[in-house]
């Protein structure tokens, strides 16, 4: 699959990791232009090139969104239209750990804020809820155990391509619903977050059972 990035720091890049091992390419790109991410992309083992925000989503099978909350607005904001294009939501209202960390939003969704900032595209939030750390070195392309990776979402086909590329890297999807019931549910302040460690299938299965209940 080829695949898009956009925000190519430390979400990014092991994103980047995760998916060239399993042999995706990659399309990693930032707010300052692909020759400022010369170095990082020779690091993937020529699965990864660098290029605009432009190309990573007109280039691509699907996009991830890995910027901070406070620039995501404008990072995608170059992007004209959207044209029905899968994007992975990874962000987060926040901008540290914790609870002090949390950025106000009003009692939204943030990733149906997102969806609002692309109009046209398919969102699916997912991977946002495990320390990056922890996830780049459990996931793997062949891992055994695989671990759960909750996936939220309006488009069933959007969410059926996203448990697929996950199962590549090692993840099994646990549907936690639509944006605004899944969303809320893997969102800051929601029942899912707070594990230091990513969960097998049958306690994120549980885990969700006893949020829903
Ligand atoms: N911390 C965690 O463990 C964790 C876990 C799950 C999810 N998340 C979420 O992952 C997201 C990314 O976090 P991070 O730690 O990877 O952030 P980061 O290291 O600060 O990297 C942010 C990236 O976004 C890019 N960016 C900023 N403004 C942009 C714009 N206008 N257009 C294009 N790219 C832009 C930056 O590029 P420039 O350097 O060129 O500006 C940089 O590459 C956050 O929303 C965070 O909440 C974090």
């Amino acid at each position: 699959m080829k695949i898009g990035i956009i925000g190519a720091g430390r979400m990014g890049q092991a994103l980047a990791g995760l998916f060239t091992r399993a042999g995706h390419d990659v399309i990693l790109s930032n707010s300052r232009g692909p020759e400022s991410l010369a170095d990082i992309v020779d690091e993937f083992n020529g699965h990864c090139s660098a290029g605009t925000v432009q190309e990573a989503v007109d280039s691509t099978d699907l996009v991830f969104l890995a910027t901070p909350w406070g620039k995501t607005a404008a990072a995608v904001s170059v992007v004209e239209n959207w044209n029905g294009k899968i994007v992975v939501d990874t962000t987060n209202n926040r901008t540290a750990p914790g609870p002090q960390g949390v950025i106000d939003i009003g009692g939204r969704i943030s990733s149906e804020m997102v969806a609002e900032y692309i109009p046209g595209a398919r969102v699916v939030k997912a991977l946002n809820i495990t320390p990056i750390h922890i996830m780049a070195t459990t996931l793997a392309a062949g891992a055994d155990p695989q671990h759960a990776v909750y996936v939220a979402g309006d488009d069933d086909d959007a969410k059926k391509l996203v448990t697929d590329l996950l199962a590549t890297i090692g993840g099994v999807a646990i549907d936690t619903g639509d944006l605004h019931t899944g969303g809320a549910l893997q969102g800051m302040g929601g029942a899912l977050p707070g594990d230091m460690e990513m969960l097998s299938v049958p306690a994120a299965e549980a885990k969700l059972a006893a949020a829903k209940s």
